[in-house]
């Protein structure tokens, strides 16, 4: 298939596109390079030896998509991952976060109509659960536009906006893929996660930790109801999270489907601590802090729908994916700005 991958410069887009050419399939980038790097692009060239065409747009933009796919034709499917994602920033600037999450959505579907391009992978999140009435969650759990934060109210009315297009068109082919955490790097460490600023995730945070570039670690919270007081997450290395969109796309049917991507095991902040330093062979300074505000105590997934309809799961351990973080951050300490 060609596949056009909004997002596709940024942490798991990089992957995914790698993962798509691994597959066989033909990749074009769109990306407005606002939280991501060109280089990466250049980088998924040099691991896959493909030629990526990319296009540096806002994706709102549907002239210029339509322009883009029209250069390309024919396009058989999109993987949309463009958007914004940070939590804090959503709470401060929530039209921004309406206007290109929901906007950029409204878009690639509308070019999609328009160019007869009927498969769409959607990055959803697991934040569209809230607060886990329980664990593990499964595609059936109750999720809610009551959510915390409006990264995360985006998200859900992504999700709302691909089933009703999917109702509409008995044609279209809608997957949204509900991520948990993404954590590691491809094992080339061409390639990886590349935060501006001080990052605000934990793996992200240790590796910059381990390379010098940050003191300490901040745990936040060791007082919640886990078995070591520490708040606990379903880690995936994101090489297992870009293989599962090449199965979502392969798999696509006709309809709306949703898929938790996730390994199903849950890892505490003191475990994934503890594995980074196995990982980088030395001792990663920590503090306890408060709780960080609108946090959970634990979220991991039941990922057997998607190993079951997809005939994809997750392989790769937390040791692996601090291994081909560290070895990321090692060969990168300034990321892509190395290069
Ligand atoms: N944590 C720390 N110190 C840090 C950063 C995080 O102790 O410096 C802890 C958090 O309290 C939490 C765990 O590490 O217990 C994971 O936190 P992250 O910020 O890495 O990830 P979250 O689970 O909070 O959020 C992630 C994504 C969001 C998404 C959410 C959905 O970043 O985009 O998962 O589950 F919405």
């Amino acid at each position: 298939m060609r596949v056009l991958l909004t997002g596709g410069a940024g942490y798991i887009g990089a992957h995914t596109a790698v993962a798509l050419v691994e597959a066989g399939h033909d990749v074009l980038v769109v990306d407005d390079l606002s939280n991501s790097s060109a280089e990466a692009v250049a980088r998924v060239e040099r691991i896959t030896g493909a030629t990526i065409p990319l296009l540096s747009a806002d994706a709102r933009d549907a002239d210029a998509l339509t322009a883009f796919v029209r250069e390309h034709a024919p396009v058989d499917a999109v993987i949309h991952l463009a958007g914004l994602k940070a939590v804090g920033e959503s709470v401060a600037e929530p039209l921004r976060y309406y206007d290109v999450n929901i906007g950029s959505s409204i878009a690639v579907l509308k070019v999609m109509a328009a160019e007869g391009i009927r498969t769409i992978v959607f990055s959803s999140s697991a934040t569209v659960y809230g607060e886990p009435e329980s664990l593990p969650l499964s595609e059936e759990s109750p999720t809610g536009i009551d959510l915390a934060n409006p990264y995360g109210k985006t998200k859900r009315m992504i999700e709302e906006i691909l089933k009703d297009a999917a109702a509409a068109d008995p044609h279209l082919r809608a997957v949204s893929l509900r991520y948990f955490n993404p954590v590691g790097a491809h094992d080339s460490g061409l390639i990886g996660e590349d935060p501006t600023g001080v990052p605000n995730n934990l793996m992200p945070y240790v590796a910059r930790v381990a390379v010098g570039a940050l003191e300490r670690v901040g745990v936040f919270g060791d007082d919640y109801d886990t078995p070591d007081g520490t708040g606990q997450r379903d880690y995936i290395h994101v090489v297992d999270l870009a293989a599962g969109h090449v199965a979502a796309l392969e798999h696509a049917r006709e309809g709306y489907e949703v898929y938790n991507l996730g390994t199903g095991t849950p890892v505490s902040v003191l475990e994934l601590i503890a594995a980074f330093e196995r990982a980088a062979g030395k001792e990663i300074p920590r503090e306890i802090l408060p709780r960080r505000a609108g946090d959970i105590a634990a979220s991991y997934c039941d990922p057997s729908k998607a190993q079951r309809e997809l005939g994809w799961r997750a392989t790769r351990t937390i040791d692996d994916a601090c291994r081909d973080s560290w070895n990321w951050q090692s060969n990168n300490p300034r990321g892509y700005a190395t290069a």
